[in-house]
């Protein structure tokens, strides 16, 4: 059976690009995968961050991904942290992966442009997501469009590990779901919608109230023009609102954009949609608050489980590396 892995960083709210563009299709394949999902919260650390917001976004990104359909029988679920083994085998990978090829990730660029002190963290950052991956045997990585160029350079550090050293990784291959995996913000279609990209108002965040979806929606940018066209190109407003709909119903964003005849129409149907979409979520979302105990019990359980295998993996590549 192949196996799947993915991972959230704890850096903000999750929102519906995590949902469309990774959760779903995780929870999805969990039925004919083996699944890995974890709590990247060691890659929170990235950026500036404070210690108190890390420990409670964590709690709510792990309570959020269990009410979306993680499912801990069917999944091995656990944070990141709690595996010291993603530690040393990011170090071990490190020292495979060259300079110039953590510097020219594009996240890696964005991000540093916009800070005054960068962490050497977020320059590494891509090397951990590879020790993520390549601790597991993971062949596919369902990650959104954003992700891709990460999960490439796990590809090729993989390789390149198994050609010099011999034999020891799977090589993983990154999976998008189609047109959900770059939403864009209803407040900027052509900014990616962010967890913690500071402009809430463009984001649909996965516990936001009925009412608060409903009134970011209604204030979406829509283009000129009035009739509703499936255009991502030519008019990216209105072809985003069409691929959230999409995504939500599991349909498709040309089919969609011939049943509506104003951006109006749409947009009711887009916030009705989103609306009925995280409910379920959220109601799951309170139950398991409720019971923060379980929640503990099922990550510890999953890090407990992860430890075995992980421990075995990483002894592996110390070997080859000529580590006694
Ligand atoms: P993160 O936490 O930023 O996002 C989690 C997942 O959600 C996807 N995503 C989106 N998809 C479509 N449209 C959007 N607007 C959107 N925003 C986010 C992301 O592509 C991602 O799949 N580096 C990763 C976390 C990570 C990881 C890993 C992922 C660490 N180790 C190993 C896969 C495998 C990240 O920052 O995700």
């Amino acid at each position: 059976m192949s196996r799947q892995l993915s991972g959230f960083k704890p850096t903000g709210h999750l929102q519906l690009g995590n949902l469309l563009g990774a959760i779903r299709p995780m929870v999805a394949g969990q039925r004919d995968h083996e699944s890995i999902v974890l709590v990247v919260d060691l890659h929170a650390m990235t950026v500036d961050h404070d210690p108190d917001r890390l420990r409670e976004l964590t709690v709510e990104t792990a309570t959020l991904l269990l009410a979306a359909g993680v499912d801990p029988a069917r999944s091995l679920f656990y944070v990141q942290s709690q595996v010291p083994e993603h530690t040393e085998l990011h170090y071990l990978l490190e020292c495979v992966t060259s300079y110039g090829e953590a510097h020219r990730m594009i996240q890696f660029k964005e991000k540093a442009a916009t800070q005054q002190q960068v962490r050497l963290s977020l320059l590494t950052y891509p090397t951990l997501m590879a020790a993520d991956i390549l601790l597991h045997d993971v062949d596919e990585v369902p990650v959104g469009a954003d992700q891709s160029q990460h999960v490439e350079l796990a590809r090729d550090v993989a390789v390149r590990f198994n050609g010099r050293y011999g034999p020891t990784f799977v090589v993983p291959k990154a999976v998008n779901p189609g047109f959900t995996r770059r939403l864009r913000e209803l407040s900027d279609p052509c900014a990616k919608m962010g967890k913690s990209n500071g402009n809430e108002a463009g984001v649909l965040f996965l516990l936001d109230s009925a009412e608060v979806a409903r009134r970011k929606v209604f204030r979406a940018v829509t283009d000129s023009g009035r009739e509703v066209a499936y255009d991502p190109v030519g008019r990216p407003g209105v072809a985003n609102l069409l691929e959230i709909l999409a995504g939500c119903l599991d349909e498709t964003p040309t089919a969609l954009a011939r049943s509506f005849s104003s951006h109006r129409q749409l947009k009711e149907a887009v916030a009705d949609t989103v609306i009925a979409t995280v409910r379920p979520i959220q109601e799951r979302y309170a139950q398991l608050r409720a019971e923060p105990d379980a929640v503990a019990r099922v990550l510890a359980d999953g890090a407990h489980r992860a430890r075995e295998q992980a421990r075995m993996r990483v002894q592996l590549v110390r070997e080859r590396l000529g580590l006694r």
